[in-house]
C-alpha cells in the first residue's frame, strides 16, 4: 500500500485540524497507508512519526491549532537537515508528504523534492492570506471573523466614551486580515504596508468627524503597516485626542475554524490525496474564482501577492 506523510508547520491557523482529519479520512479511504508528523519538519528530522487510523482525528474538526503541533525550524533550510528528513520517510517506507503550511512552509517542501526527491504536496495554511496563487488560505477567514468581534466589541465602548481607538491586527507584510475587518466592521481607517498612507490627512479627517458629531473613530493598522505608538503620537500631537490601543495578537491564531474555512480545508485534502494518487508532486492546491485548482510550487511561490486595491478604495469610500 502506497504511504503518506502529512506535516503542520509555521504559525498555525484555523482549519488545520479540519484539514488534517480529511487528508487522513480521504486517504484512508483511497487504500492510502497514513502518518503524522509531530512540530513540522522538526519532527521529520527528530524521527516522531505515528501511524494514524480515522479515529485518530475524532473530534477534531472544530478545534483551532493543530493536534500535530507545528514548529519553526530555521535548520531545515540546511540541505544536511532536508537529507536527514528524507531518510526518516524512507526508512518507513513513506514516498510522499503533504505540507500544510504558509510560503515558508513551501520552501522547505520544495526543498524536500528538488534535494531529496520526496514527493511532497502543500496545502496553504497561514492566517495571513499572503500566497499570490491562490484567492485564500487556510485560516484567514476565521482570523477576519475574531478580528470583527474584537472590532464590535471596541466599538460599543468607544462610543459611549466618544473615543478614537486604533487596532493592530497580524498578517506579516500583507494587509488582507486589516483590509477584510476593515470593510466587514465598517472601519473608518485602515492601514496596510500596501498602500502608503497620510497621517495628516486622517488626524484632520477625525477632527472633522468629531465637528459633524460622530460619536468614535477606528483605525485598523496591518502589522506591517508601521509603528504604532509613532502613530498615536503623532494623532495626540495633531488632534490633542489620545488614541486608545488595542493589539489582538495570537487570539486570531486560534478559536474554532469558520465553516467557510472548514469546507475549504476538505476541498483542499481532497485535491491534495488525488494528486499524489495521480502521482503527481512538487505542486501546491489552492482556490481561484471558486474552483479548486493546482500549481507548479515554485511557479506559485514566484507570483507576487496582488493587494485587492478596489476593495481598499471601498473601505475610504464606506467609511466617509
Ligand atoms: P510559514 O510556513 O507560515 O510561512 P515560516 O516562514 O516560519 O512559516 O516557515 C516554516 C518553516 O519552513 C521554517 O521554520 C523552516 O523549517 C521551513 N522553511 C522556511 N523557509 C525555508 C527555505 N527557504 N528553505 C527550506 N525550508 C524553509
Ligand atoms: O504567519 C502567521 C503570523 O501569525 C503572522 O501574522 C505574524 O507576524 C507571525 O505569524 C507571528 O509569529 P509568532 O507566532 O512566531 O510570534
Amino acid at each position: 500500500m502506497a504511504k503518506v506523510a502529512i506535516l503542520t508547520s509555521g504559525g498555525d491557523a484555523p482549519g488545520m485540524n479540519a484539514c488534517l482529519r480529511a487528508c487522513v479520512r480521504y486517504a484512508i479511504y483511497k487504500d492510502l497507508d497514513v502518518y503524522g508528523v509531530e512540530r513540522g519538519y522538526k519532527g521529520l528530522i527528530d524521527n516522531k512519526l505515528t501511524y494514524m487510523n480515522s479515529r485518530s482525528v475524532s473530534d477534531i474538526v472544530h478545534r483551532g491549532g493543530t493536534i500535530l503541533r507545528s514548529a519553526r525550524c530555521p535548520e531545515f533550510t540546511d540541505t544536511e537537515f532536508q537529507h536527514q528528513a528524507a531518510d526518516t520517510l524512507k526508512a518507513y517506507g513513506i514516498e510522499n508528504l503533504i505540507v500544510i503550511g504558509g510560503d515558508g512552509s513551501f520552501r522547505g517542501a520544495k526543498d524536500l523534492c528538488d534535494n531529496c526527491g520526496v514527493n511532497v504536496i502543500g496545502i496553504p495554511g497561514t492566517i495571513d492570506n499572503d500566497l499570490a496563487y491562490t484567492d485564500y488560505t487556510l485560516g484567514f477567514d476565521s482570523a477576519v471573523n475574531t478580528v470583527l468581534w474584537a472590532i464590535n466589541a471596541l466599538r460599543d465602548t468607544m462610543n459611549s466614551h466618544d473615543r478614537v481607538s486604533l487596532l493592530e491586527v497580524m498578517g506579516r507584510n500583507c494587509g488582507d486580515i486589516a483590509l477584510y475587518s476593515a470593510v466587514a466592521g465598517g472601519v473608518e481607517y485602515v492601514l496596510t504596508p500596501e498602500v502608503p498612507y497620510d497621517l495628516d490627512e486622517i488626524c484632520a479627517s477625525i477632527k472633522f468627524s468629531q465637528k459633524r458629531g460622530k460619536t468614535s473613530n477606528m483605525i485598523i493598522l496591518a502589522e506591517g503597516a508601521g509603528n504604532k505608538e509613532e502613530i498615536c503620537a503623532k494623532i495626540k500631537e495633531k488632534t490633542g485626542i489620545s488614541v486608545k490601543t488595542t493589539t489582538l495578537g495570537h487570539i486570531q491564531r486560534g478559536g474554532s475554524p469558520s465553516m467557510a474555512d472548514r469546507v475549504l480545508a476538505a476541498k483542499f485534502a481532497v485535491r491534495a490525496v488525488d494528486l499524489i494518487l495521480q502521482k503527481q508532486t512538487n505542486r501546491v492546491v489552492g482556490i481561484k474564482n471558486n474552483k479548486i485548482i493546482d500549481r507548479d510550487i515554485s511557479e506559485a511561490l514566484a507570483e507576487k501577492h496582488s493587494f485587492d486595491e478596489d476593495l481598499y478604495r471601498v473601505a475610504n469610500v464606506l467609511s466617509l
